[in-house]
């Protein structure tokens, strides 16, 4: 997983490289580097850490370059293991997985070759020199037939200064041609301008790029023909706008993400084909990962009960290696934030191979996911750059219940759901309420593992609270139905372990009641979320945010609210960065 970009044209490459790092981020953030190509050498500079650390690279001359941005799979995140990585007359650098790194390895050493990092990669820019006799994409190609894996490789040779190789098989790779060069990178927000014409590389496609052209090759060597995609600038410029964190200001920004989002199916210009598609619909399957699949378990209990299609809700990287029962009539949706997890594109992939409806819901408009689906619903958050999904999820979470609506209406089951409607304004008294879990804080910060519990509809939502606090606060952390804590984890609590407990429902209070006084007998400090106002008086309660009702089936995209805010000033408390929380990235691109 990482993003990679490159440049070949008039300009200076360095400076272009590093804006379009800065972009790609999202993509990973431990280490990165670039290479360029001065006088027939190459100038590299790499760095552990964010991008940031390369601005001394900008003056580097050079009119042709390529640059890494890495979330570290097979290497720790230090300078050796940074890309690009150089080998003889080659410069390279690689989004993916090679999977079959020992044997290849191996064969490098039999030969005599060092190596100067642990990855995978710099195997590849053995292969690759050893391959070279003079025509880059030709030995590409060759090296490309050897490896098993996931790969966007973009390649320099000393040999070919005025050029860049290019080959992908199941990451991401854009090409973008404009008026002063040729551009490379794993998205396309990465390097669009004004004017620019982008193409995607296909499945195992190959291209070369010079300053005035770019060639498409397919798997067996033909040059093929590419149609521009259609898109169009990013307007908005991320900013935290008077925020101390990302995370802080998207949360601010919930109730307009759901406003935005209610508009979309509405809107939706395949409205009528999707409608005979639901019409139809005998089964459902959603795949996602991480907070995507929390918004897959809510949607879940959402359409099963408001339209009574059965829903199956599977985490991606499970779903792709199984043998999933794919039934004529199934929809499968895929839900992603990004639109470029590997995971769930395998899985859409696989559900459209198997004949399925593919719908994607995702928050980026040219992602990979929404080239693939055959309907696409896009949630209006507008840019994420915190790691911590938080306005994505809400507005996933209302694009989804806008389905279930339309699910219902389209098997005749009525007209309801008005109370989404208010939706934004209810939003914005959670975000107020919210603000007393500040208060919280000091009974998290050292805690051994904090509870999140629930049941139905809250359990999605403890599910999506633990998450958001192990993720940006590092602490150990579960989401459990309330009524499963007695059959083992009850264990676990002890004096003054931290204990949230979720509570929207009427008819299921009681019942987890049960298990708030099964941790409370056992010294566990209980807090509550809850939109029930007679249970914040309960004695076994420490302290409470009320947050507005809006019925059980549709509540966790307020009661995740508080959560969240929870999440964040523990982390803050703790000293750690809630945007760019150790060990993760935004978009996982590997699986
Ligand atoms: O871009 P996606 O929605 O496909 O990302 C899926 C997960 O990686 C993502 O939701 C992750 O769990 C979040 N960082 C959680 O806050």
């Amino acid at each position: 997983m990482c993003g990679i970009v490159g440049y070949v044209g008039r300009r200076q490459a360095a400076p272009i490289l590093l804006e379009g790092l800065k972009k790609l981020e999202y993509r990973g953030y431990d280490s990165a580097g670039i290479a360029v190509i001065e006088k027939h050498s190459f100038e590299v500079m790499k760095r552990a850490g964010s991008v940031e650390g390369l601005s001394a690279a900008k003056n580097f001359l050079g009119r042709t370059g390529i640059g890494h941005t890495r979330w570290a799979t097979h290497g720790t995140p230090t300078e050796e293991n940074a890309h690009p990585h150089i080998y003889g007359r080659i410069a390279l650098v690689h989004n993916g997985i090679i999977e079959n790194m020992k044997p290849l390895k191996e064969e490098c050493l039999k030969r005599g070759e060092s190596f100067t990092s642990e990855t995978d990669t710099e195997i590849v820019a053995h292969l690759l020199d050893g391959y070279y006799e003079g025509d880059l994409l030709a030995a590409l190609q060759k090296t490309a037939a050897r490896l098993v894996g996931s790969f966007a490789l973009a390649a320099l040779s000393l040999e070919e200064p005025g050029k860049i190789a290019l080959a992908r098989r199941a990451s991401p790779l854009v090409v973008g041609r404009g008026e002063d060069g040729t551009y490379l990178a794993s998205d396309i927000p990465a390097i669009a301008a004004e004017g620019m014409e982008i193409y995607a590389l296909g499945e195992n496609e190959f291209a070369l790029l010079d300053g005035k052209s770019a060639h498409f090759y397919a798997e067996d060597g033909r040059e093929i023909e590419k149609k521009p995609l259609e898109y169009s600038l990013e307007e908005d410029v991320p900013e935290k706008k008077g925020f101390r964190h990302f995370m802080r200001k998207e949360m601010s920004e919930i109730p307009l993400s759901i406003a935005n989002t209610q508009q979309i199916i509405q809107s939706y210009p395949k409205i009528f084909e999707l409608r005979e598609v639901l019409c139809h619909a005998e089964y459902i399957h959603i795949v996602a990962c991480g907070t995507a699949y929390h918004s897959g378990l809510c949607a879940k209990i959402a359409i099963e009960a408001r339209a009574r299609i059965p829903v199956e809700v599977a985490v991606a990287s499970e779903y792709r290696y199984r043998d999933p029962v794919i039934q004529r009539n199934t929809v499968v949706i895929a839900v992603s934030q990004s639109g470029e997890t590997a995971d769930t594109l395998a899985a859409a992939e696989l559900a459209k191979r198997s004949g399925a409806t593919l719908l994607a819901v995702t928050n980026v408009r040219y992602s990979s996911l929404a080239r693939l689906a055959d309907f696409v619903l896009f949630t209006a958050a507008g840019r994420e750059i915190a790691v911590a999904a938080t306005k994505s999820f809400n507005a996933q979470l209302v694009l989804l219940y806008a389905l279930a609506e339309e699910l219902a209406s389209a098997k005749g089951r009525g007209a309801c759901g008005a109370e989404l409607l208010s939706l934004p304004l209810l939003a914005k008294d959670a975000l107020a309420a919210s603000e007393e879990v500040r208060a919280w804080t000091p009974h998290f910060l050292g805690a051994k593992s904090v509870f999140f519990l629930g049941r139905g509809a809250d359990h999605c939502a403890a599910l999506e609270g633990s998450l958001k606090l192990k993720e940006i606060s590092y602490l150990p952390s579960e989401g459990y139905p309330a009524g499963e804590l007695k059959h083992g984890t009850l264990a676990l609590i002890e004096k003054g372990t931290p204990v949230v407990a979720i509570l929207t429902s009427s008819r299921l209070a009681e019942k987890t009641m049960n298990a708030v006084h099964e941790t409370y007998a056992r010294g566990a400090k209980v807090f509550l979320v809850t939109s029930l106002p007679e249970y914040r008086k309960r004695g076994e309660i420490l302290s409470s945010v009320l947050i507005p009702d809006i019925g059980e089936t549709y509540s966790p995209v307020l009661s995740v609210i508080p959560l969240q805010a929870l999440a964040y000033y523990v982390a803050v408390a703790r000293g750690n960065d809630p945007d760019k929380p150790r060990n993760l990235a935004k978009s996982v691109t590997v699986e």
